[in-house]
């Protein structure tokens, strides 16, 4: 297939690798200019934002949650049969607060709106370094899930058949109004879970305590920041908190 990628941070750069060595075509930009992808490790083309949407079937954004209203005059001129995927996760901390998602309002749908079209959700709910190494055959036991989650079904369908291909089992996670269920705080977020974990931890989720459990993790991470964490005391952590 052919991708366009928006965001050149560890996961976008992750799935570039991913998409190429499955042999799909894939072109990567960055929203502040080509410059600032000098020296990444990516893979694909690198081009110009204002060119990532040229023949492409499927458009990956992997940004900041703030950054999302500064590409929009470029999803204006993404074709309307483009699929685009949102990975993002907002943390207050760095994406400055964001008055209706602090009120309330799902993250997704949120860029959904600043973005001015539908998104899918995937690739928000594991930790990059899962992505990169923890993907597996289809046929190992344990596979790890994701969460996919959009309104349109055929769209959704084309990337949970992606994650599936990338090594990863898929959850369809419901509309992109449900999508809560897999934001910050959450017992199915970056917990690394199998397929029927993962669609029982969506349905435990509590969209109040989310974003309490959420700024915990966090202060555990700046109160201990002379510690180490490694990816498994992360893992472990977040599975601890987001299901207290
Ligand atoms: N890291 C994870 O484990 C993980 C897991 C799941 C989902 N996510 C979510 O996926 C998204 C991407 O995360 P990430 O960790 O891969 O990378 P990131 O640090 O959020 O950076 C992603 C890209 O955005 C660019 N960027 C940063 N600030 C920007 C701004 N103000 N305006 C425009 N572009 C900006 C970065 O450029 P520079 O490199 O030049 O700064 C980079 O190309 C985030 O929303 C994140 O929450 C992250």
């Amino acid at each position: 297939m052919r991708f366009g990628i928006i965001g050149a941070g560890p996961i976008g750069s992750i799935i570039s690798k991913k998409l190429v060595k499955n042999g799909h075509d894939v072109k990567v930009a960055d929203a502040r200019g080509i410059e600032h992808l000098e020296g990444k490790e990516l893979a694909g083309t690198v081009v110009r934002v204002e060119d990532v949407m040229e023949n492409i079937e499927v458009l990956i954004i992997s940004l900041p949650t703030k950054a999302m209203q500064s590409i929009r005059n470029i999803i204006d001129q993404v074709g309307e049969e483009v699929i685009i995927v949102d990975t993002s996760n907002y943390y207050p901390f760095r994406d400055d607060k964001i008055e209706e998602i602090e009120n309330g309002m799902v993250e997704s749908v949120w860029v959904s709106k600043q973005l001015g079209r539908p998104v899918i959700k995937a690739f928000n709910n594991l930790l990059a370094y899962t992505l990169e190494n923890e993907g597996t055959s289809e046929e190992s036991s344990g596979r790890i899930a994701m969460a996919v989650a959009g309104n349109d079904p055929s769209q959704k369908q084309v990337v949970m058949d992606i994650v599936y291909e990338l090594g990863f089992d898929a959850v369809d996670s419901g509309s992109l109004s449900d999508s809560w269920r897999q934001q910050p705080g959450t017992p199915a977020y970056c917990t690394e879970l199998t397929k029927d974990e993962l669609t029982e931890a969506l349905k435990k989720a509590n969209k109040e305590k989310a974003p309490l459990l959420r700024d915990k993790v966090i202060e555990r991470f700046t109160e201990k920041k002379e510690v180490e964490f490694s990816h498994k005391d992360v893992v472990n952590l977040n599975r601890k908190i987001y299901n207290s």
